[in-house]
């Protein structure tokens, strides 16, 4: 099969890398969570190594942490992910991936508007700050009970205003993405809506 690639960018815990998984399985395509690769950068900052450094050595065993999925992590990925050339040194890795045969969808912040804006399909999945705030909050509250409401919200917010303000790929739909607003939508119903958009284009 030709290429095909499914763009899916959106803010933390919009559902995102639900919809991806689930759309990636529905068309039998390969799926790459791009916020892992600037997790793995923002964790190797956070014991010690240049974020520069990091990303251009990046390699499959730093994707494969548990511990990526922390808030802290979260938070030094976005720190690093406001450098251009961390994000330049991870540019080719999601373009041959995204372009590799059988089909491929990646989810993000910048897939269809920098790493592949002739991507086939492009979709941008939201939520207000409030309902992804709560979906966060009871995902880390099954992991750890001092976390709080207030702080997540907080994190959320903090984060979107980082990711939306760089300078470099910031956070944004593409002019031609279609947008999926999961605030009042059921997972499934997210999901049905998702592969709904893409099927046209097939
Ligand atoms: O999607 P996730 O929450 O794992 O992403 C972590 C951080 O990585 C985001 O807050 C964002 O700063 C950064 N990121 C990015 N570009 C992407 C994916 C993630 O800048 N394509």
């Amino acid at each position: 099969m030709t290429p095909f690639t499914i763009a899916i960018d959106g803010p933390a815990a919009a559902g995102k890398g639900t919809i991806s998984k689930a759309v990636a399985a529905h068309f039998g395509f390969a799926h790459l969570d791009t916020g892992l690769l600037y997790r793995a950068v923002g964790a190797r900052m956070l014991t010690g190594t240049e974020p520069v450094q990091a990303a251009q050595t990046l390699t499959a065993a730093d994707l494969q942490s548990d511990q990526l999925r922390t808030p802290e992590v979260a938070q030094a990925a976005s720190k690093v992910a406001v450098i251009p050339e961390v994000r330049a040194a991870l540019i080719e890795f999601q373009r041959a991936f995204a372009r590799r045969a059988g089909g491929a969808v990646l989810d993000g912040r910048d897939i269809g508007t920098v790493i592949c804006p002739d991507a086939e399909a492009k979709l941008f999945v939201t939520a207000s700050a409030q309902v992804r705030a709560e979906r966060r909050f009871l995902e880390l509250q099954a992991k750890d009970d001092t976390t709080t409401r207030a702080q997540v919200l907080a994190d959320v917010i903090e984060r979107d205003a980082r990711d939306s303000e760089r300078a470099t790929a910031p956070l944004k739909p593409a002019a031609d993405a279609v947008i999926i607003d999961t605030s009042d939508l059921s997972i499934e119903a997210a999901i049905q809506a998702a592969i709904a958009a893409v099927t046209p284009r097939m």
